[in-house]
């Protein structure tokens, strides 16, 4: 496993005409906002040995690297979800690829369903804490010491600094931007009205199917995390009406341009 993501991260690098040292994860609906990087370079996943393509909707598959706010930077246009059939380690081995190219910062976007009346569709939540009710750990099995240690803590998974950034620039740029507690589901049923009571119970704010798997590896490589939930849909819980994936995409891309705003000007504070 070490030797074919060392070989991944050698062809990752052979390919990048830059050095990034921050890189995003964009969600569902969310992909566009990889067309502000200027100079960019485009890489499937397919390229890289190890790497299974994403098959969700709207989540392209490749990365998209070069230059934001003058800083080298490197997006992952589209992600992979356990419900795509993955294992949590394949969902999670683009992480390790990106630490092993010597990423130190880890900014993750998803899109997420609301458990609380206040956080309506088009709002942003910035991530504070989560609750892994996928009923797996990417991390079970033998631990691949070179990345991390056996247990890792996650007593602060969303760093703090980087954080308390982003809530000034949302502030500066009358931005709303609560924090919030993000609980991560397996999918790709979208939840019952019971189950969304039961987690709004359990003290999580938004509900969605990705993002732990990848905060937790995360962690356990020693990147800086945050990570921000764009609220596409009220969750079941408050009608009793299907979801259209149209809702939630259209939903997702009203978000654009403020997570452009707080990215670039993170960008301008690193
Ligand atoms: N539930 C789970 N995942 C989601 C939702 C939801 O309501 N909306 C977007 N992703």
């Amino acid at each position: 496993m070490i030797e074919k993501i060392k070989m991944a991260a050698d062809k990752l690098q052979s390919e990048l005409n830059f050095k990034p040292k921050i890189a995003f994860i964009l969600g569902t609906g969310l992909s566009e906002i990889a067309e502000i990087i200027v100079n960019s370079q485009e890489i499937p996943y397919e390229m890289i040995p190890g790497m299974v393509s994403s098959t969700a909707p709207s989540h392209k598959g490749q990365f998209v690297a070069g230059k934001l706010a003058g800083k080298d930077v490197i997006f992952m246009q589209g992600r992979l979800h356990y419900y795509e059939g993955y294992s949590l380690q394949q969902v999670t081995y683009p992480i390790r690829l990106l630490k092993m190219i010597g990423v130190e910062k880890l900014f993750i976007t998803n899109a997420a369903g609301s458990l609380r009346k206040e956080l309506q569709p088009g709002d942003l939540v910035l991530l504070k804490d989560h609750l892994n009710l996928m009923g797996n750990n990417p991390l079970i099995g033998k631990n691949w010491e070179d990345f991390g240690e056996r247990f890792p803590s996650l007593h602060a998974p969303y760093d703090t600094e980087m954080r308390k950034k982003l809530s000034k620039i949302a502030k500066q740029n009358q931005i709303k931007l609560p924090e919030g507690i993000y609980a991560a589901v397996t999918g790709p049923s979208l939840e019952t009205a019971a189950e969304c009571r039961m987690i709004a119970n359990l003290g999580a704010d938004v509900v969605g199917m990705s993002t732990v798997p990848e905060v937790i590896v995360g962690i356990h490589s020693g990147l800086s995390i945050v990570a921000i939930s764009v609220v596409t849909n009220y969750s079941n819980m408050f009608h009793s009406r299907q979801h259209s994936q149209e809702e939630i995409r259209a939903n997702a891309q009203k978000a654009k341009q403020r997570i452009e705003t707080l990215i670039k000007e993170l960008l301008k504070m690193t």
